[in-house]
C-alpha cells in the first residue's frame, strides 16, 4: 500500500515539475505562428485558422491552453484576445523579440537532450549545422549582450584601447554597442559564418570606425598589435586544444598593457551550476561543440598563453554566466 502511494507521489512530481513546458510550448507555437499578434485584437478561431491557413482544431486547443495558463481570454461571441503581453514574446518579425530564445531551445536543446539516450548507445554524435542553426544562435546572444556589456564598457574603459578585435562576433551588436560609447576606437569583427556576417555588416554599416570580415579566427592574425581582444560566448564552438592555440595567439596580438576579454557560462561555477551542466549536456551530444570551460581550465588556458586573470565577474548569475578579463603576465 504504502508503496503504491509513493508511486503515485513520484509520477504526480514528475506531472507537476513538467508544467512550466506549457508556457514555453504555448509561446513557441504562438511565436513561430505568430499568433499573439493575430489575436492582438479580439477574433473568432475560425477567422484566424482562415487567414492563416491553420487546422482549425489543433488552434482551438492552442487556444484553450493560452486561456487556462492566462495568455489569452474568451472576449464576447466566440472572440479570443491576447493578454499577458509582458509575458508572451513579441512578434517574430520583431528583431528583438525573445521568441528566438525558445526557438533555440524548443528545436535544439530540448530535442537534443530527449535524443540523449540514443545517442549515449550509438557511437556517432550529433553535427551542430552552422547554416541551419548559426542565425538564430547569434540572435539569442545578442540578448544576453544586453546584460553583459555594462560590465565589458567598464573594462574597456579602463583599458584605454585604441584598437579592438571581436572574435566571433555574431550580428556585431556588441560592437555596435562599444562604438557609440567610444566612437573614437577603431573596430573589427571576425565571423565565420557568411549569413551573420553578412548581417553584422549591415548592422554596423553607420559605423566608419567598425570594419567585418568573414574569417575563421584560425586562419586570421591582424596586422598590427590589438589592444583590447574579445571572446564573447565562442569558447563552446572551439575544442579544448584549439582554445589553447587561439590563446597564445591572442596572447601575442596585444600589447603588454593589452585586454582580452571573455564573456562565457563558466561550468563549476559558484553560481549558476543548473544552467551549465545541462548546457555542457547538450554541447556534449555534439561532435562539433565542446563543453564550457571551468574557472580552473581558464587557469590553465592563461597560464600557458602567458596570460592571467585579473579578475572574474558573474554577468548572470543563475546562469553562471561570467565576464573574464586577462591581462599580460
Ligand atoms: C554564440 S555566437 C556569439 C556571438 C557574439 N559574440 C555574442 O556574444 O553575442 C558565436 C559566434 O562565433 C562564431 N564562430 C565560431 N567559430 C568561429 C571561428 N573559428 N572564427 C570566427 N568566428 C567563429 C559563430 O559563427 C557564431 O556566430
Amino acid at each position: 500500500m504504502i508503496g503504491e502511494y509513493i508511486r503515485l507521489f513520484k509520477a504526480r512530481g514528475y506531472m507537476k515539475r513538467n508544467l512550466p513546458f506549457l508556457y514555453s510550448w504555448h509561446a513557441y507555437v504562438g511565436y513561430e505562428l505568430d499568433l499573439y499578434e493575430a489575436f492582438k485584437k479580439p477574433r473568432t478561431i475560425i477567422e484566424v485558422a482562415n487567414d492563416k491557413s491553420l487546422q482549425e482544431d489543433l488552434l482551438k486547443r492552442w487556444v484553450e491552453v493560452g486561456g487556462v495558463i492566462g495568455y489569452l481570454r474568451k472576449k464576447s461571441k466566440e472572440r479570443y484576445q491576447t493578454v499577458k503581453k509582458f509575458m508572451v514574446p513579441a512578434s517574430k518579425y520583431n528583431p528583438r523579440s525573445t521568441g528566438v530564445l525558445l526557438k533555440e531551445m524548443m528545436e535544439l536543446h530540448i530535442p537534443t537532450l530527449i535524443k540523449y539516450p540514443k545517442i549515449m548507445k550509438s557511437e556517432e554524435k550529433e553535427v551542430f549545422d552552422q547554416q541551419e542553426h548559426g542565425m538564430v544562435v547569434a540572435q539569442t546572444s545578442s540578448l544576453l549582450e544586453q546584460l553583459a556589456i555594462p560590465r565589458v564598457m567598464k573594462v574597456m574603459k579602463k583599458a584605454n584601447p585604441q584598437t579592438v578585435v571581436d572574435v566571433g562576433c555574431g550580428s556585431g551588436g556588441y560592437l555596435l554597442r562599444l562604438s557609440r560609447k567610444f566612437p573614437k576606437i577603431k573596430m573589427l569583427g571576425i565571423e565565420l559564418n557568411k549569413d551573420v556576417a553578412k548581417e553584422a555588416g549591415e548592422k554596423c554599416r553607420e559605423q566608419k570606425q567598425i570594419d567585418i570580415v568573414c574569417e575563421d579566427v584560425h586562419e586570421w592574425s591582424p596586422k598590427e598589435k590589438v589592444d583590447f581582444v574579445m571572446l564573447n560566448n565562442i569558447l563552446h564552438y572551439i575544442s579544448p586544444h584549439d582554445r589553447l592555440k587561439l590563446f597564445r595567439k591572442v596572447s601575442k596580438w596585444i600589447p603588454e598593457k593589452g585586454v582580452l576579454s571573455v564573456v562565457s557560462p563558466i561550468h563549476n561555477s559558484k553560481h549558476g551550476g543548473q544552467f551549465s551542466s545541462v548546457f555542457n549536456s547538450f554541447f556534449t551530444a555534439f561532435e562539433n561543440l565542446y563543453p564550457l570551460p571551468s574557472e580552473s581550465d581558464l587557469i590553465e588556458l592563461a597560464n600557458a598563453a602567458n596570460l592571467k586573470i585579473q579578475k572574474m565577474q558573474p554577468v548572470i548569475r543563475e546562469g553562471g554566466w561570467y565576464q573574464v578579463t586577462f591581462t599580460k603576465k
